[in-house]
């Protein structure tokens, strides 16, 4: 009799420590809001797992909370406790149920795990690139870069992850999805964002003094607003890349070559105003990092061989596309 009660007393802790726990997991809104097809499976995952801990927290207090309260010392008891030698019935059991409960959330997992990183074949791709403490983001078929995450609602994308100096980690919370960036590996993930608007970049790996402030914006559009934003991008970008490139030309190349659009009047070398007039990019560029492939004739072949190394490939880039909408225009 006094064994059934104390099994009863355990149960009746158990249960009001269950019931307050649920309350908290229940009652507060601990997730952020949805925003991702993938989020739904993920918080199905996320509370298997959460109602299983807190089940077995239940026990556990209820058990502890029962020992401490009926096993209490008397001030003046100091012999120890009777000795036990286990109970198999009891060891069986919390093997076989643990080790049921384990396999359960690993194979939903696993499930899960699978289904949110099929990708269809019409996915859009989006290389991201964690920096000290920054995010990049590059829209290869767009041939974009930049600072801020935009895709259409409703697209798979695959953002394909790496960083340049340590370990870093992407993260949207509304997505719920969040891998690793790390140097000299490509790690994936797939996401269908559902909803549109903005949402915070967040970097979970503690990556320096500026982790904290590692974060940018994902902002989800209607594809017609995608497709807008990349136009205006663009526009963006070839505009600063033929302010740049001009930049560039007036110091490097202005003292050699004439070049009316950038008003230089140095007469060493052809007068570009004649020799580029229709020339395509790949003239230009081979004309810069090898310009003794060609030479203009009635001039020696005296240009610096070494602009591909002197410049970067973002600068001669920008060097090419000022020369080649300079070439067009005339
Ligand atoms: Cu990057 Cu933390």
């Amino acid at each position: 009799m006094p064994r059934r009660r104390a099994v009863l007393q355990m149960i009746v802790i158990g249960v009001v420590v269950g019931i307050a726990s649920g309350g908290v997991a229940y009652f507060i809104p601990w997730l952020p809001d949805q925003a991702s097809k993938e989020a739904e499976a993920i918080d199905a995952v996320y509370w298997f797992v959460a109602i299983i801990c807190g089940l077995i927290f239940a026990v556990v207090a209820g058990v502890s909370v029962y020992a401490g309260w009926k096993f209490r010392a008397a001030p003046d008891d100091t012999d120890d406790g009777a000795p036990i030698h286990g109970h198999t019935g009891l060891e069986i059991t919390w093997t076989v149920i643990p080790t049921v409960l384990v396999t359960a959330m690993s194979v939903y997992s696993g499930v899960v795990l699978t289904q949110i990183e099929r990708l269809p074949d019409d996915h859009r791709v989006v290389k991201v690139t964690a920096q000290q403490f920054a995010w990049r983001f590059e829209y290869g078929e767009e041939k974009l870069t930049t600072g801020e995450l935009v895709l259409p609602v409703g697209q798979t994308v695959k953002l394909e992850l790496t960083a340049e100096d340590v370990i870093h980690s992407f993260w949207v919370p509304e997505w719920r999805v969040k891998k690793d960036a790390v140097p000299g590996i490509v790690t994936d993930i797939v996401v269908t964002p559902t909803k549109e608007g903005r949402f915070p970049v967040i970097c979970t790996e503690l990556c320096g003094l500026g982790h904290a402030a590692m974060r940018a914006r994902a902002v989800v559009v209607s594809s017609e607003g995608f497709d807008q934003w990349v136009a205006e991008q663009r526009r963006a970008a070839e505009a600063g890349a033929a302010v740049q490139g001009k930049q560039l030309f007036t110091q490097q190349c202005g003292s050699c070559h004439v070049l009316a659009d950038a008003e230089t009047t140095g007469e060493t070398g052809p007068n570009l105003d004649n020799v580029l007039r229709g020339k395509d990019a790949e003239y230009v560029r081979e004309q810069i990092v090898n310009p003794d492939s060609r030479i203009t004739p009635g001039f020696q072949p005296v240009m610096p061989k070494d602009f591909g190394e002197r410049l970067s490939d973002p600068q001669i880039d920008s060097l090419v596309e000022y020369l080649v909408s300079v070439a067009g225009r005339r």
